[in-house]
């Protein structure tokens, strides 16, 4: 099968540029220094490559995500990063054939873990990002609660997401270390063997952490190309140009497959004007001529996660031909 004969939008996950992202992480956090987060994919065939490449604990944003991992053998580590209180959930996780770690950062969310099965969990100490996470201070005591209910407590979670992206890389630096005190701050009264924290913006500047959380480095987008790092784009999106004049063409992709909440996607030599439902709609740059109607036109999605979650299916390319399709199979809840 050839990239130009499937049908548009399709999404393509270029196999040189994913083997070069995940290779290049591998040798900068090898084996358990990286846990490789599946939300940015959310596909077991890519997380495979990832354990291929030594990485055999992997972090979950959702009880779908852990239970289609621990079914198809990946389930050697897996650490839900988030909290949940659905007792359906957390029994299908606790159910699963695999170790299953979850994040707690209440009293409550104690209780929902003791009441489903679930035998161990992290602690999640909220380190500046205004989400989940209990205030560094109380982690201890809620370590103490969890491990007087029955459960073992393999350590601490904080995750640095406000600092993700932070051009000025002494800056980040700074506040990434800030983050880092109160993290290990809440980990010196909780104890356990776990430190856990980090994305692609940070994971090269850890060096107090037991492991890094990283998930987008694998497929990259245009937001985290705005960094120096050293990965490459590896996902894209096929269209087609289905209208086009002398002022600007649109290609038949759209809101509904991309994840826009960091803006429009890129098209290499033209200006993205903006996207509808099923539509972008763009114009040449550096006197690149308009396509006309039935060429072929690679978009660059803004934000991997929410783009990839729209898909079925990833067609694996290199060049023009397709060397394999992967399900998009750890979709939903
Ligand atoms: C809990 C948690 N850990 C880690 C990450 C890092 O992911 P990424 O590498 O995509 O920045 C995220 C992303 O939102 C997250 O929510």
């Amino acid at each position: 099968v050839r990239v130009h004969d499937l049908s548009t939008p399709a999404l393509l996950f270029d196999a040189d540029a994913l083997e070069h992202n995940l290779a290049t992480m591998a040798a900068v956090r090898p084996g358990p220094a990286l846990r490789p987060h599946v939300k940015a994919h959310k596909c077991t065939a890519l997380a495979r490559e990832q354990a291929r490449h030594g990485h055999t604990g992997f972090t979950c944003a959702t009880p779908r995500e852990v239970v289609g991992l621990a079914e198809t053998g990946l389930g050697d580590d897996l650490l839900l990063a988030n909290e949940t209180l659905d007792p359906h959930r957390l029994r299908a996780m606790a159910d699963a054939p695999g170790r299953v770690t979850v994040a707690v950062d209440s009293a409550d969310t104690i209780d929902a873990a003791v009441a489903n099965g679930i035998a161990e969990v992290l602690i999640d100490v909220n380190v500046g990002l205004p989400r989940c996470g209990c205030p560094p201070q109380e982690a201890g005591r809620l370590a103490d609660a969890a491990r007087a209910r029955g459960l073992v407590v393999r350590g601490v979670m904080g995750y640095e997401g406000h600092l993700m992206v932070i051009e000025d890389a002494e800056r980040q630096r700074t506040e990434v270390a800030k983050a880092m005190d109160l993290l290990l701050q809440a980990h010196a009264d909780v104890g356990g063997d776990v430190v856990s924290a980090g994305g692609t913006g940070t994971y090269a500047i850890h060096d107090r952490v037991t492991e890094v959380q990283a998930g987008s480095y694998a497929l990259m987008d245009t937001y985290y190309a705005k960094l120096p790092l050293p990965f490459r784009q590896a996902h894209f999106l096929e269209t087609t140009v289905i209208s086009a004049n002398n002022e600007w063409a649109v290609c038949d992709a759209g809101l509904k497959s991309l994840g826009m909440d960091h803006g429009n996607p890129a098209i290499d030599g033209y200006v993205v004007w903006f996207c509808s439902d099923e539509h972008v709609t763009f114009a040449p740059a550096e006197g690149s001529a308009i396509p006309p109607p039935g060429d072929r036109v690679k978009v660059i999605p803004a934000h991997v996660d929410p783009t990839i979650t729209l898909h079925e299916r990833a067609y694996v390319v290199r060049g023009d031909d397709v060397l394999d399709t992967w399900p998009i199979d750890l979709r939903g809840w």
